[in-house]
């Protein structure tokens, strides 16, 4: 049965923390949730969106918000989030924010590599093990991991950014059986192609074919507070479903040959790249 907005809020609230929620898909998870009753306190980089976003929210939903500038890959994550919200109880943390981009592995530095290691993994690890801990303590809450089809087994000329993604779909899953008998609810979304800035940035420039299936950040968010509670992960978006179930079937080296497929269809105009320009 679907919980009401009071329920919701009693067991998640008073506040939500969104890592990367200016815009996009965690724009999105900040107005469902500011939409359930939940304050919001937003993490991203550039100032004017966060603060646009936080008058939306305060406008729209009546809630109260909280902005807080700051680099998810910066070695200080923990104690400037720790200071910014030493005074409000956060029952509920998403994860959002990802470095993704698609082509060969050498076509990126070992810093931008290290970088993707850093927002990708050791921040959700981070505020997972933070915000968790007390979540745990108050026996309530609710963590959203955003991870994505990539991270589902090998993913070509995606592939560490698909290995951070099978991260999170590992550590939530996990942490949704242990954290259970603690009522806090947790989720891999595992998402597909979704109409944010993000997928624009990283991806449209390499020619993204025509006709494939992307989904608004809405639907994703609103599948993925319907299966929380309810199961470990999902795979937003019935076409997606049905694709990874395929690939499941297949034997390994045809699926992640099929990945590959995909990537150079999709992202790379129909040809392989060289690992060295
Ligand atoms: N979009 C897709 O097609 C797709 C597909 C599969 C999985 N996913 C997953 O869904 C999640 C959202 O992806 P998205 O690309 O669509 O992004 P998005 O939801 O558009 O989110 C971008 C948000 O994160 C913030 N952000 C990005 N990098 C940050 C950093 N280093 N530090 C602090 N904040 C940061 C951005 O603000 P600032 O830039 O101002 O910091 C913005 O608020 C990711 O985990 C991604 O792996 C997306």
């Amino acid at each position: 049965m679907a919980r009401s907005s009071t329920q919701f809020k009693e067991k998640c609230g008073p506040w939500a923390l969104i890592a990367g929620g200016s815009e996009g898909i965690g724009g999105a998870y900040a107005s469902a949730l500011a939409e359930r009753g939940l304050n919001i306190a937003l993490v991203a980089r550039r100032p004017e969106l966060l603060e646009s976003k936080a008058t939306e929210l305060e406008r729209q939903f009546g809630i109260e918000t909280r902005t807080i500038e700051l680099d998810l890959a910066s070695p200080q994550l923990m104690d400037v989030v720790s200071e910014k919200t030493q005074d409000i109880e956060i029952g509920f943390l998403v994860y959002n924010a990802g470095l993704a981009s698609v082509g060969a592995f050498f076509d990126s530095t070992i810093e931008d590599e290290l970088a993707r290691l850093d927002i990708n993994c050791r921040g959700p690890l981070s505020l997972t093990y933070h915000l968790g801990r007390k979540m745990i303590e108050r026996k309530r809450g609710g963590i959203i991991l955003m991870s994505s089809g990539a991270g589902l087994r090998g993913s070509p000329y995606y592939s560490h950014y698909a290995a951070t993604k099978a991260y999170n779909i590992v550590l939530a899953e996990s942490l949704w059986y242990e954290f259970k008998p603690y009522s806090v609810d947790v989720l891999a979304c595992i998402a597909g192609m979704t109409s944010s800035p993000g997928l624009k940035g990283s991806m449209d420039e390499k020619g993204m074919a025509k006709g494939a299936y992307v989904m608004t950040p809405e639907q994703v968010v609103s599948e993925a507070l319907r299966a929380l509670g309810k199961q470990p992960s999902i795979i937003t978006g019935k076409p997606n479903q049905r694709t990874m179930l395929l690939l499941g079937s297949m034997p390994r080296k045809k699926a992640v040959a099929e990945m590959g497929k995909h990537a150079i269809k999709n992202f790379l105009g129909g040809k392989r790249p060289p690992q060295f320009q």
